[in-house]
């Protein structure tokens, strides 16, 4: 399976570059507001080779209409019809190894104390493995909200009954369960055909939702930071629109977009409102700075197109890192990249480094506040001060520590991210180490 499938792949190596570049072209020709991230040099040389030749195609996602009474076809269901792309969704099977965060970064069980994320925390898997995952994460789960990222039967249930869905019990959608991850969350009941079937996604974008490339928005359906809305219970995202979707503008939302200050959690000891960010995979490969946002998709990355043996192209729905595809590499990035593991090597090195760094130099502190708290030696204005400056420094902090691509994504926001949480910390210490 494994030769077929690199066999296959060098075959479809071709066509992916050619994807890349059809890609690009129609990324250029309808983002404007994407395009604000910065371009890289060689990409406008590549598009202005390639203007000439190809045809701007618009392409813009499909959205699932509400209250139609959805039934959920399961991905099973699918496989005689498009065997290649089940065989390749079974294969995230084998992506099944799962490290604990905990263990590997003590910190955090003081940045995260008191908060389910401090009782377990694992790495991120395979697709298959994900209602798994949820139901044995020793979390509490209050609500089926839990659930939005994970089955499609939840997603149809939102879908069919609007926000009272997501305040439904836990248990209660578990016995629902047919389809663990699915083919419905990408495309409905229509295989092929990308539809945005989590709405929050589109409420969020508004007008520049169709400025996003579809095979980008399928993925910032759940790799993106969300908060249940203290109302509704529903998942939802904190911005209006790409032009507030920045940690900044995200953070003054959570600051100042609710009656007092939205949290997840205050930590008992340090009286400090917190904020848990979330995988924000879709907000920082779109952000500021990043050498790919309207040049390549999520799914250009990670999902390659392959061919099988009947000679048939298709996407590969198997979603690993690009470093482990290597006809994709040689083939659609050595156009730019000399040797892309290395530089993903040394990004993440220099990311994860001082991530750890600050990450321990934040624990420090957290338990400083929490004796200082204890010794009451601070005026109360004072010590909201510093609770509100810890609050920032964590959320700065978190936004990098969480985004699974470690810098890959984006280097220059996450630097961006910990440069603001070291001077919040910075900040936090003259008060504290007076
Ligand atoms: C996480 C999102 C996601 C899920 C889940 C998903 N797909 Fe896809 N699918 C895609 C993307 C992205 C493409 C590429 C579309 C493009 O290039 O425009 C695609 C393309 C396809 C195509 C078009 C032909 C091809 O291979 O390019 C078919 C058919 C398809 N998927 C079937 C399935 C089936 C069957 C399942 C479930 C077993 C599934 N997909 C699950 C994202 C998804
Ligand atoms: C319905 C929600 C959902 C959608 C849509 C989705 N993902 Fe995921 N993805 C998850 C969850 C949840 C996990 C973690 C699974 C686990 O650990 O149990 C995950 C895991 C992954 C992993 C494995 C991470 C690792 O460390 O091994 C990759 C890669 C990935 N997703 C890429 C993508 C891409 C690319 C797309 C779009 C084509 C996409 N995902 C769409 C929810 C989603
Ligand atoms: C330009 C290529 C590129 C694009 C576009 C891209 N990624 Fe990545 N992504 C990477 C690289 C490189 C890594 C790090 C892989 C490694 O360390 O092996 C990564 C890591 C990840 C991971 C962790 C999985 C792992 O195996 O480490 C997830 C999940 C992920 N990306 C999701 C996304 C999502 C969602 C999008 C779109 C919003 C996206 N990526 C866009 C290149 C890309
Ligand atoms: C048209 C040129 C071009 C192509 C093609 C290209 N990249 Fe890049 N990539 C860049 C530029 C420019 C940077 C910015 C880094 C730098 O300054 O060296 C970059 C940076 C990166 C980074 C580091 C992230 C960061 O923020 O600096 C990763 C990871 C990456 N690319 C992955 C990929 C992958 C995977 C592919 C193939 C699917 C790919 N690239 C294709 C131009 C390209």
């Amino acid at each position: 399976m494994e030769q077929n499938k690199n066999t296959a792949r060098l075959l479809g190596a071709a066509l992916l570059v050619l994807g890349g570049v059809l890609g690009y072209a129609a990324g250029s020709a309808k983002t404007e507001k994407p395009a604000a991230a910065a371009k890289p040099a060689a990409a406008e040389t590549a598009q202005a080779e390639t203007a000439a030749a190809s045809t701007p195609i618009v392409q813009t996602a499909k959205v699932a209409a509400e209250g139609t009474g959805v039934v959920v076809t399961n991905a099973a269901d699918w496989a005689e019809k498009f065997p290649n792309e089940y065989t390749t969704y079974m294969m995230n099977d084998e992506n099944s190894e799962v490290h604990s965060y905990l263990e590997l970064h003590p910190y955090l069980n003081t940045l995260y104390e008191g908060y389910g994320f401090a009782i377990q925390y694992g790495s991120a898997r395979g697709h298959t493995y994900v209602v798994e995952d949820v139901q044995a994460t020793g979390r509490p789960h209050k609500m089926a909200n839990c659930y939005t990222c994970k089955t499609s039967n939840m997603t149809a249930r939102v879908l069919n009954d609007g926000d009272s869905a997501y305040s439904m019990n836990f248990e209660d959608l578990s016995a629902e369960i047919t389809d663990p991850f699915g083919c419905f969350h990408c495309h409905e009941n229509e295989p092929g055909v990308l539809t945005v079937t989590h709405k929050y996604l589109y409420n969020a974008l508004a007008d520049d939702f169709d400025s996003v490339d579809p095979a980008t928005l399928s993925c910032g359906q759940c790799h993106s930071e969300y908060h249940f809305a203290p109302d509704t219970k529903a998942t939802t995202l904190a911005y209006t629109g790409l032009d507030t979707m920045n940690p900044d503008d995200m953070l003054n939302f959570y600051n100042t977009g609710f009656d007092e200050p939205f949290y997840d959690w205050i930590e008992e000891d340090t009286g400090v409102k917190k904020l848990k960010v979330q995988h924000p995979e879709f907000e920082t490969f779109l952000g500021e700075g990043s050498p790919h946002a309207g040049m390549l998709t999520c799914a250009d990355c990670h999902m390659g197109k392959t061919k099988a043996e009947d000679g048939t192209t298709f996407t590969d729905h198997y979603w690993t890192s690009p470093l482990d595809n290597q006809e994709l590499l040689d083939s659609s990035c050595a156009a730019c990249h000399k040797n892309l593991a290395a530089e993903v090597e040394a990004v993440h090195e220099r990311i994860n480094g001082r991530t750890d760094e600050l990450g321990e130099r934040l624990a420090a502190l957290d338990d400083k506040l929490a004796e200082t708290v204890a010794a009451g030696t601070l005026g109360e204005e004072e010590l909201e001060q510093v609770r509100d400056d810890f609050r920032s420094a964590q959320w700065y902090w978190d936004f990098v520590f969480v985004e699974n691509g470690d810098g890959a994504h984006n280097e220059k926001l996450a630097t961006k991210c910990l440069d603001s949480a070291e001077s919040y910390m910075e900040k936090i210490e003259e008060v504290l180490n007076r």
